[in-house]
């Protein structure tokens, strides 16, 4: 039972000053995760060119800086859906953070609280609702992903919980998943008897396998049911998963308040285009609505970052990188990966010329072919 086992894999644990940069947390999440779990966290749908992608097609556009503009001061403050964050990067909802880390999804919120900025707290995370708010400070910026379930009771019983504590300012509908995608991993990841999926089940009961085997989701949740969750809460919907402008069009004329560009991470359709790549349809797409529009995926430098927001990006989310510093030290080690890329955001804004968010325009950015750099 090989496959079952932790890795032989030793690590020296650097100290926090020699990790420079979000790629160096990346070989931590390998270190105490068995095979199949390691997998479940790192792998893409199918043949990953979409995960693959994601990453790569980053380097497809070229930056034009401007020079001699003062930037001794600069400011990555801004805001999404009217509230502040300390810079525009977020977290993405990932699943079972209780697997990486003892502390779990409070380890994650409390980094996200104490560097400015948002966390989506997964359907699927290990920790409650309540105990993820309660965790920490009041004024920390928390939004809920969720799934339309095929139980739409249960789903309703989750935004009633969300609604009930008051402490999430939106709901982020993940609309790219009416099935689960073919993860490559080739077991499936089982949790760990300690831990269960507090907004689904219990420990041992049995949606827990239902959810393992993917096929919770509701499969005929469509366009219409946008009506329906609006009915059920006055929180701002985001759906999380739009690739297009058809698609993006649909959402802004249902009233959503926000659209997350998002392939999922590559783990949902591979063939997909990269988001960066899909970014411009759909910000061109609500133009002259008043939805925002975000981007995960790839999102793994300062560069990045200030690339999406050149494009029309209002913030980006990371998935994997957040794993790795979760992996690697807790909430410290989340921290560590939000402040590099908060250094590093600031850092590229200042060589592009700019000292607020609101001066990253879309001529910094020009799409070049060359992309296998
Ligand atoms: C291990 C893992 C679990 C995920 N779980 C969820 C989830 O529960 N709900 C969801 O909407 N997206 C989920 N995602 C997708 C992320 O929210 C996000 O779209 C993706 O990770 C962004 O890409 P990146 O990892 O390159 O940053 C998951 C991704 C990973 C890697």
């Amino acid at each position: 039972m090989l496959l079952q086992k932790s890795l032989v894999y030793s690590l020296r644990k650097m100290a926090q000053s020699e990790l420079v940069c979000v790629a160096d947390f990346e070989l931590y999440l390998k270190q105490g995760l068995s095979v199949v779990d390691y997998g479940y966290y790192t792998d893409g749908a199918d043949g990953e060119q979409t995960l693959r992608d994601n990453v790569k097609a980053f380097l497809r556009y070229r930056l034009r800086p401007r020079c001699l503009r003062d930037v001794s001061h600069r400011v990555t403050r801004t805001s999404i859906l009217g509230h502040n964050i300390e810079f525009p990067v977020g977290v993405s909802p990932t699943a079972s953070h209780g697997v990486i880390h003892k502390d779990g999804e409070k380890a994650t919120a409390r980094a996200a609280a104490s560097t400015g900025t948002v966390m989506i707290l997964s359907m699927f995370a290990n920790t409650s609702i309540e105990d993820v708010a309660a965790s920490v400070p009041q004024e920390t910026l928390l939004f809920m992903q969720l799934n339309i379930l095929v139980d739409r009771k249960m789903t309703e019983n989750i935004i009633k919980r969300v609604i009930a504590s008051g402490r999430y300012k939106a709901l982020v509908v993940t609309v790219d998943q009416p099935c689960s995608g073919k993860i490559q991993s080739r077991k499936k990841s089982t949790l760990p008897a300690r831990l269960s999926l507090p907004q689904l089940v219990s420990p041992g009961e049995s949606s827990l396998s239902a959810w393992i085997n993917g096929n919770i989701f509701d499969p005929a949740f469509t366009w219409a049911d946008i009506k329906w969750l609006h009915g059920l809460t006055s929180l701002p919907i985001i759906l999380k998963g739009i690739l297009t402008a058809e698609c993006a069009k649909m959402a802004a004329s249902l009233g959503v308040a926000g659209i997350l560009v998002s392939n999922h991470g590559g783990r949902q359709l591979d063939g997909v285009a990269a988001t960066i790549d899909s970014l411009s349809e759909v910000v061109e797409a609500v133009k002259g609505s008043n939805v925002e529009v975000y981007l995960d995926g790839g999102v793994r430098k300062g560069t990045d970052v200030l690339k999406a927001l050149a494009m029309g990006a209002r913030a980006v989310f990371i998935g994997r990188p957040a794993l790795w510093g979760l992996a690697y030290n807790g909430e410290a080690g989340v921290k560590n990966v939000l402040d590099i890329l908060k250094d590093e955001f600031s850092l590229a804004m200042a060589l592009t010329g700019c000292s607020s968010v609101a001066e990253i325009t879309p001529d910094l950015v020009k799409a070049s072919p060359l992309s296998n750099l």
